[in-house]
């Protein structure tokens, strides 16, 4: 298990819950709570007890307000390319953990917050928290896939009003978006997040991870969804939980699934 210095990592049954734990900072993402990141993911994808992750952020402001504006007196032509490309790199492996990943938003995600979140495959909202893509105030755009994956979420035309406005917008305007999943008073959104998870938790794991597989076929050019969801259901099939899930509906109880 790594030590680390701006993000709390908690293990709780096969659940793990990464927090951002840089309050004073209101979370900002520096390029070392982002290399922690990295790593804390990649360590999730390598493990084979876990069956859920929880994002969060430190403090009851914010979830993330951004990437460490500070930091970006370093940053020029020449070395941003590779900067927005770690990033990137990092919130994909996020995207595609096979694993359900749930963001318990609990303040501000904005910038590169918004963009964390939006990797996440749910979210969950407290009523404070406000999302935006408020880059284009500092002159520049978003760098960690929050083009592409705000276009995703709510359509081009929202998408595109706020990452040319920068404006904020609530929790309750992200939900009548579709940005997130639910919004609850700040706080409930640990419990909602936790009964989200454990709902899932009660499902076949494996069929679980192929559903994100597939979802995220849909946005990879190089990717024929329906093939992926054909070759997917027919691994399924494959599984003794498959067989665990069918038995159990006509003999009326509840599955036991062991994700084999
Ligand atoms: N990068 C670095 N530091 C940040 C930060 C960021 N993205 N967002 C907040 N902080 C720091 C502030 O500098 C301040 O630090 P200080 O106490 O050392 O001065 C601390 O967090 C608290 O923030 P503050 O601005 O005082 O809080 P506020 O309640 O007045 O405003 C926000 C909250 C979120 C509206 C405001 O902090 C903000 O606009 N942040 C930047 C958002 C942004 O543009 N993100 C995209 C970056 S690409």
């Amino acid at each position: 298990m790594s030590s680390y210095k701006n993000i709390l990592v908690e293990q709780s049954g096969s659940v793990k819950t990464i927090t951002i734990n840089r309050p004073d900072k209101l979370n900002a993402l520096n390029q070392q709570t982002m290399e922690e990141l990295k790593q804390a993911f990649q360590e999730i994808n390598d493990a084979k007890d876990l069956r859920g992750v929880i994002v969060t952020g430190a403090g009851e402001k914010a979830f993330v307000a951004g990437a460490d504006i500070k930091e970006f007196s370093e940053i020029n032509e020449l070395n941003a390319r590779k900067f927005a490309e770690n990033g990137q790199e990092t919130f994909d492996l996020i995207q595609n953990c096979h694993i359900p990943v749930i963001a318990a938003v609990n303040g501000f995600a904005l910038g590169g917050g918004c963009e964390l979140a939006m990797a996440c495959h749910m979210r969950v909202a407290s009523e404070n928290a406000r999302f935006g893509q408020p880059e284009i105030n500092l002159g520049i755009i978003p760098g960690y896939g929050g083009t592409q994956r705000l276009t995703q979420l709510i359509g081009k035309a929202k998408a595109v009003e706020l990452m040319l406005t920068g404006d904020m917008i609530s929790a309750a305007e992200a939900l009548t978006l579709g940005l997130v999943n639910y919004v609850v008073p700040a706080d409930k959104v640990m419990e909602k997040t936790n009964s989200l998870m454990a709902k899932i938790l009660e499902k076949a794991p494996l069929a679980v991870g192929m559903v994100i597989d597939c979802v995220n076929a849909v946005y990879n050019a190089d990717e024929d969804g329906y093939q992926t969801e054909a070759n997917s259901f027919a691994r399924c099939c494959g599984t003794e939980d498959f067989v665990e899930g069918t038995t159990a509906f006509l003999e009326k109880r509840k599955p036991a699934f062991k994700g084999e």
